[in-house]
């Protein structure tokens, strides 16, 4: 079943991505739902909702193919200055979408997880992610981590106070350090993005990652993101394929 869906996302695709140097984890920016609407004459909310179909099929190829981590920003720490409405209907999709695609995830070997300031997030949307998470816990083969009032410059300051609070009072030679800060964000233990996605053509990072996509290889695509499917996943993991990653260091 896995294997039949493989190949034919991968008989549609430009060029063969090769199974021995995947990306470990895939960082996604899915830009474009409203634009995406507005052209159709669609609300905004409608946008979105294509936005979250779309993520299945992503998941599972993702999964399938042999991703270990999938980061998906879902939810802004700025996106509050948006619409009641829109925040709404944001939240009641996620909502949606954990009450539906839990088990099947589940059964895919997916592990929900979240980074950002969960807290922050109204209590329905936080009780279905704590039941999603909670039944998916021992899942292995990849992690599904959905970023919820979600901002780099947010992570690093909760990251940084929390390793204070565990070093107060400091002595003179205590100081931070770069895996201190590593090992309080939100991503601990996760390996940091090798390659960013953004759809629908925006050439920011709008506050997503800010420490861990030190050196991830940026893939844009002006495909708006409801119009993302796998095979659009198999162009960007190509493309990732042909870089020549050096890390600050020299090409051998
Ligand atoms: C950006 O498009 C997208 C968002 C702010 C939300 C992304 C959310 C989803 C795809 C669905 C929710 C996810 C889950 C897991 C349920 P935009 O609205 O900024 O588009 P625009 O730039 O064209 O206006």
């Amino acid at each position: 079943m896995e294997t039949d869906s493989r190949k034919e996302s991968l008989a549609d695709s430009p060029g063969l991505i090769e199974s021995g140097n995947l990306p470990r984890h895939i960082a996604i920016i899915m830009d474009g739902n409203g634009r995406w609407a507005h052209r159709k004459g669609l609300s905004r909310a409608e946008g979105h909702r294509e936005g979250v179909k779309v993520l299945k099929p992503i998941v599972k190829e993702c999964s399938a193919i042999g991703i270990d981590v999938l980061t998906v920003y879902a939810f802004s720490t700025e996106n509050w200055a948006r619409p009641q409405g829109e925040i709404d209907a944001l939240m009641a999709l996620l909502v949606e979408f954990l009450r539906s695609e839990t088990a099947e995830l589940k059964s895919q070997g997916v592990r929900i997880q979240t980074i950002g300031n969960v807290a922050g997030l109204p209590a329905g949307a936080q009780a279905a992610l704590a039941a999603a998470t909670q039944e998916t816990a021992s899942q292995t083969r990849m992690v599904l981590n959905l970023a919820l009032n979600y901002g780099g410059r947010d992570e690093l300051v909760r990251a940084v106070n929390r390793w204070l609070d565990e070093n107060r009072p400091l002595d003179q030679e205590t100081c931070l350090t770069a895996h201190a800060v590593a090992s309080h964000l939100d991503t601990a233990g996760l390996p940091d993005p090798d390659l960013l996605i953004r759809s629908s053509g925006e050439m920011r990072i709008s506050n997503f990652l800010l420490w861990q996509l030190a050196y991830a290889e940026i893939y844009v695509t002006e495909t708006l993101w409801p119009d993302f499917d796998p095979v659009e996943l198999h162009k960007a993991i190509f493309a990732y394929q042909q870089r020549v990653r050096r890390f600050g260091g020299l090409r051998e």
